[in-house]
């Protein structure tokens, strides 16, 4: 029985110095040790030992499964080392490989204008308003002074809905929104940016959808050269210090007085070029003081209320700005028109 012992011994060390993968290594532990294993099966036959001999070979038994125990876990523990070394080889990351380039959007051009006139106000007192872009006649139009059948309704090719629903011609009717929510009572000084929408065919110059920013200060005591000077920061902060600007009597019916503004010519100076028709200037909006009839209409007291308000188009500034000479470009979602202006 001892020689058996021994042979098992021998026989299961070298067995488990050959193995090369744990799940065969599980197959030998349970081959010997294992309650259908040889060494079980040996140890079965103690019985027919003599008293004398039985503990001696016990003691041997429990020799051999301690070495064989041993050799298992210390193969086991090798194995496994081995198999996370292997793993680490295999998904190692190359940091040295150039990497894969991420595709990054950006805002589109009139958002990052828009963005930028509504920093310029907000940085001047101003709140952001929204407006619907479908708007009632009444908003759009009358509560504008301009009543039906006025004929500068005519100025402005509108869609119409049904008789009374349209889509905006303007941002203005977000004007009378504004001071009928203030309550005839309290002061208003906000813009409002958003898009608007035009009977047009399509051009260089004109799109059926494009975009405005309204302007709107009612107080107290609110005059002229208020407009002036509010307009004047603007350009300059939009266009560059050296801008002048100049305002031109004009017409609107929700305003009286009414201006249009110009700016300088940047491309000659003011000294007269293609860009600005040989003018020096360029017109960029519309603005006046608040007509009387409409402050009233909104609940204000004309009396004791004056106030300005003007319109501008993000997509002329935008032209201007970047010397973009189709509007069309802006709504035709060519990325590569429109990467160009993406500020990462
Ligand atoms: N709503 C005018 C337009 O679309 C622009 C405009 C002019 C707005 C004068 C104003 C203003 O607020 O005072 O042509």
């Amino acid at each position: 029985m001892k020689e058996q012992l021994s042979a098992l011994e021998t026989e299961a060390l070298e067995k488990i110095a050959q193995v090369e993968d744990t799940k065969a290594l599980q197959e030998i532990r349970v081959a010997y040790l294992g309650k259908k294993g040889s060494l079980t099966a040996i140890l079965r036959g103690m019985g027919k030992l003599s008293k004398e001999e039985r503990p001696v070979v016990g003691e041997m038994a429990n020799h051999v499964r301690e070495s064989i125990t041993a050799a298992l876990d210390e193969k086991g523990e090798k194995l496994e080392w081995i198999a996370l070394e292997k793993q680490l080889e295999t998904e190692a990351i190359d940091v040295s490989l150039p990497g894969r380039p991420v595709k990054v959007g950006g805002p589109h051009l009139l958002t990052s204008i828009i963005e930028e006139i509504e920093d310029l106000f907000i940085g001047m007192g101003y709140e952001v308003r929204e407006g619907p872009e479908v708007e009632t006649d009444y908003f759009n139009f009358e509560a504008l002074n301009l009543p039906k059948n006025h004929p500068a309704r005519d100025m402005q090719d509108t869609f119409y809905i049904t008789n009374e629903l349209l889509m905006r011609t303007h941002t203005s009717p977000v004007q009378a929104r504004t001071m009928r929510a203030n309550d005839g009572s309290k002061p208003v000084k906000m813009i409002c940016p958003g898009k608007v929408y035009r009977r047009d065919s399509d051009d260089a110059t004109h799109s059926h959808q494009f975009t405005q920013i309204e302007g709107l200060y009612v107080d107290k005591n609110v005059r002229m050269s208020d407009l002036k000077g509010t307009l004047d920061a603007f350009a300059k902060k939009m266009f560059g210090k050296d801008r002048e600007i100049r305002l031109r009597p004009s017409f609107f019916p929700f305003t009286e007085p009414s201006v249009e503004m110009d700016i300088s010519c940047k491309v000659c100076q003011g000294k007269g070029c293609s860009v600005c028709k040989q003018t020096g200037w360029i017109e960029i909006l519309g603005g006046g003081m608040v007509h009387p009839k409409v402050l009233s209409m909104a609940g204000y007291d004309p009396e004791v209320y004056t106030g300005f308000a003007f319109g501008m188009g993000p997509d002329r500034i935008a032209m201007l700005k970047y010397g973009v000479n189709d509007i069309r470009q802006f709504y035709t979602n060519d990325a590569r028109f429109l990467k160009q202006y993406h500020q990462v």
